[in-house]
């Protein structure tokens, strides 16, 4: 294959144009799903139904149990979206000065869902989109690629914080964080900030596939605490993080 199939080439342009200008993207749903559509998703609903079967993060250091995941590494180039064998996530102290310095070992992402045809239509999408918005110098042969599944839970007793280390970078090049399902959530707005740390948007993952791009270079993240909207249920928030980093 000589590179991506024409109608990939033009996944998500105005999000290529948004991530060019101001170093992240808002898209919304109908425009992502589109996107995943053409590039093969299928059974939303399988997918979104594995965040139901995450593992306990153990690796706090606030002492939370709000939170719970799943991870898997891959290689990504235009024709190939490989699996690398299971390993930890690191994430320096620079990056990350609540969690990082340590390797972590989260549960596996199960084969069904790193082999889900929604997976893997997310993964080529990210791919073209960030492969095209690389100077062609600086184009890896082929990305590293990690995907979290994370779901934060929150009660009346206690908020849940989607990003306890606060406004961070993840220390990668590109970012997708994906929302698979919000119940019963108040809050738990994206923030993002320049490198200076001024505040230069903010928006709210509201709806199944509304998502958010982030030019990691360019701009930090972070996404407000959340809580209940009615204190009486259960609450929690699923998205899946895609990273992409030069090999
Ligand atoms: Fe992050």
């Amino acid at each position: 294959m000589d590179g991506p199939a024409p109608e990939l080439t033009q996944a998500l342009p105005l999000a290529g144009r948004e991530l060019l200008a101001d170093g992240y993207s808002f898209v919304h749903a109908e425009v992502l799903q589109r996107a995943l559509s053409d590039a093969g998703a299928a059974d939303w609903e399988g997918f979104a139904a594995s965040w139901d079967a995450l593992g306990q993060d153990q690796y706090m250091a606030d002492g939370g149990r709000y939170r719970s995941r799943r991870f898997a590494a891959f290689t990504v180039s235009a024709d190939t979206v490989a699996r690398k064998p299971h390993q930890p996530h690191y994430q320096s102290r620079d990056y990350n000065r609540l969690n990082g310095g340590i390797a972590r070992w989260f549960e596996p992402v199960t084969d069904a869902i790193a082999a889900h045809p929604t997976t893997n239509a997310i993964v080529r999408v990210c791919n073209t989109l960030f492969t095209r918005l690389t100077p062609q110098e600086r184009r890896p042969r082929a990305w590293h690629v990690e995907l979290h599944q994370f779901r934060i839970a929150a009660s009346a007793a206690a908020e849940g914080r989607p990003t306890p280390e606060g406004m961070h970078r993840d220390g990668v090049d590109w970012v997708l964080v994906l929302l698979v399902r919000r119940e019963n959530v108040a809050s738990g707005v994206t923030l993002i900030a320049d490198g200076a740390g001024a505040r230069v948007g903010s928006f709210t993952l509201a709806a199944p596939m509304d998502a958010a791009l982030v030019d990691d270079r360019r701009v930090q993240h972070g996404v407000t605490a959340i809580h209940p909207l009615d204190p009486s249920r259960p609450a929690w928030r699923d998205v899946l993080v895609l990273t992409f980093r030069y090999e």
